[in-house]
């Protein structure tokens, strides 16, 4: 059997790293196909290095574009690779444009799809990755899902109980594999940061920062934590550039880096004294390090970091982004507890409904049953 890996953009590359180091582990024919949607250095080729991946088998190169072109550019060339190398199943992770693309070209060539991270749902058809998460959902044969809540929208819309599985979160074991040597390096030694003094910000999010009156507001409401904390913001390429064109004025107190390594960004995480973002994966790997974290968002497709972790969405609204500072300045801000299932043994999980999956199908095709 041979199983083809999908990646494209930052946050596959540690949702992808334990399923390829347990199908390694167990001697199986894989393939890693990187799309290339994310292709700077420090998006891409510093987490391959820092989690250890291999290299691509495959690269596509396919770079930036409108998602009608990136999705269809992806599509043309991962067919050619299916046809090539025939795949038994095809893993594809996430959200991003490469994870439908990839699953959409499989489907139709009537190979197989697992989908991990399934089931997430921001019920806001407006985020291009909801869009994304439907489309691959529907088109899975396994369907990998990391909280409760995954699971109930799938049988809510429809998605057969055999197929689910709940295995819990592929990037907690990543994060509690690396989470000691990240915090060991000493990261915010770099920017002149004080461990448990500082505030960490990440802005990427079409809806947050392709507008400009409501990316000032946001910067702008942002003012109760530089007020109190220096606030250390990477700076995504998508973000960036919208600063360059706009010149928008931002608050003293913060400081704008590049995207940081895996590593870093995980030690910059583990001792900040508070997380802002508008990204899914930041909201995970906080609670999973008990940080307080602000999801400049008004939904998340992530309610277990509500209700068992450290996060709180505070949309644009200023006068609760103040409030929830202050709370966790004076320290009144719950204990986060790891969620069910997010506890390094996803991979493993993962692994093992994959070959019972495999064990059935080559059963069911001889007539004999071996
Ligand atoms: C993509 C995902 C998003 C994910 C995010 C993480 C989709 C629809 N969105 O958004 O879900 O949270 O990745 O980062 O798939 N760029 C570079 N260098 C790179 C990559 C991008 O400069 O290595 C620039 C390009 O100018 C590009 C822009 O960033 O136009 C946005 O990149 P794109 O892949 O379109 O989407 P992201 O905003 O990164």
């Amino acid at each position: 059997m041979l199983v083809c890996n999908v990646v494209g953009a930052r946050p596959n590359f540690m949702k992808i790293a334990p399923i390829v180091d347990e199908l390694r582990r167990r001697d199986l024919p894989q393939l890693l196909v990187h799309t290339g949607q994310h292709y700077d250095a420090n998006m891409s080729q510093v987490f391959f290095d820092e989690l250890g991946l291999p290299r691509p088998d495959i690269d596509l190169e396919i770079g930036s574009d409108s998602h009608a072109r990136q999705t269809a550019r992806v599509m043309m060339a991962f067919e050619a690779v299916c046809l090539q190398h025939l795949p038994d199943l095809v893993i594809v992770v996430g959200d991003v444009n490469s994870t439908l693309a990839a699953a959409l070209v499989a489907a139709k060539l009537h190979i197989p799809v697992a989908h991990v991270e399934a089931g997430l749902r921001s019920f806001d058809q407006s985020m291009p990755e909801e869009i994304n998460r439907i489309v691959a959902d529907h088109l899975s044969t396994l369907l990998f899902t990391t909280e409760q809540a995954g699971t109930d929208n799938l049988q809510r819309e429809g998605v057969a109980a055999g197929k689910i599985h709940f295995v819990g979160n592929c990037m907690a074991d990543t994060l509690l594999k690396h989470a000691a040597v990240a915090v060991e390096q000493s990261p915010w030694q770099a920017f002149d940061l004080t461990p448990g003094a500082y505030a960490l910000l990440t802005l990427h999010r079409p809806a947050n920062v392709d507008d400009f009156a409501t990316f000032s507001a946001l910067l702008r409401a942002l003012d109760s934590v530089t007020a109190r904390l220096p606030l250390l913001f990477p700076v995504h390429p998508r973000t960036r550039a919208r600063l360059e064109d706009w010149r928008v004025p931002l608050p003293a107190n913060l400081k704008l880096v590049e995207p940081q390594p895996y590593l870093a960004f995980l030690g910059l995480m583990a001792r900040a004294r508070l997380v802002l973002t508008d990204s899914g994966g930041v909201q995970q790997e906080t609670t999973m390090l008990n940080v307080p974290c602000l999801t400049l968002r008004d939904t998340t497709e992530l309610p277990v970091t509500l209700s068992a972790g450290t996060n709180r969405l505070v949309g644009h609204d200023v006068a609760l982004i103040a409030t929830s500072v202050q709370q966790i300045m004076e320290g009144q801000w719950p204990t986060g507890q790891h969620p069910p299932l997010w506890d390094g043994q996803v991979g493993r999980r993962i692994v093992d409904v994959i070959e019972m999956w495999a064990a059935g199908r080559s059963s069911a095709a001889s007539p004999h049953g071996v």
